[in-house]
């Protein structure tokens, strides 16, 4: 039955919080090796930390958070954020589809609302990090449009997990 629902995706509400919380989480615990944070690390945050971090998110205007959904059921999300130094770069963070939603366009939906976002704002790049060799998300990435830039970096400090820098040249600024 969820095979016919339809995907959309949409701005986190600021109240939603709860929902952001559990996708984050589940994001750490099944996939902990391309992302920056840890499992353990977010499982220290108080709901009211939670709380806040989505509501400054929903509301600074700098920022995208994301929910992806297959009908009403939550299966993923990402963040977008503009850089702090440079309002032509538009970062995107925790992109993550839940194992059971995978193959259906959730990320591609995700990916390409947030580059519209960029769009809007007169961004002239989307950047990301992902895990080096070969992967879904490189693949997914690259079929995207994006290219490496810069050099590999440790995943966190200390680790033996790398981490390509990757970047989209937005469209319009090339005009
Ligand atoms: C990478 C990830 C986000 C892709 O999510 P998804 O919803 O399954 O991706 P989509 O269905 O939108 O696929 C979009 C494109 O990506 C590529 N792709 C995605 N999964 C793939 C796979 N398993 N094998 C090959 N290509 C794949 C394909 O080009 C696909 O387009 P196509 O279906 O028309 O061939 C998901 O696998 C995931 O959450 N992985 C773990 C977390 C992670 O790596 N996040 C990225 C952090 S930088």
């Amino acid at each position: 039955m969820l095979d016919s629902c339809a995907i959309t995706v949409r701005k986190f509400e600021g109240a939603e919080f709860s929902a952001y919380r559990a996708l984050r989480l589940s994001a750490l615990e099944e996939s902990p090796d391309v992302f920056g944070s840890t499992l353990s690390a977010e499982q220290l945050r108080t709901a009211e930390e939670w709380a806040s971090r989505l509501q400054v998110g929903c509301n600074s205007g700098l920022d995208q958070p994301l929910i992806g959904q297959v009908g009403t059921i939550a299966a993923g999300l990402a963040w977008g954020k503009v850089d702090r130094f440079d309002s032509t770069i538009v970062h995107l963070y925790q992109m993550w589809v839940a194992p059971e939603f995978r193959g259906r366009g959730v990320a591609r939906l995700l990916l390409r609302t947030i580059v519209a976002w960029a769009a809007s704002l007169q961004a002239r790049s989307v950047h990301l990090g992902v895990a080096c060799g070969e992967s879904p998300a490189m693949r997914f990435y690259v079929s995207e449009g994006f290219v490496p830039f810069g050099q590999v970096e440790p995943l966190r400090p200390g680790s033996a997990l790398l981490v390509q820098s990757m970047q989209f040249q937005i469209p319009h600024a090339a005009v």
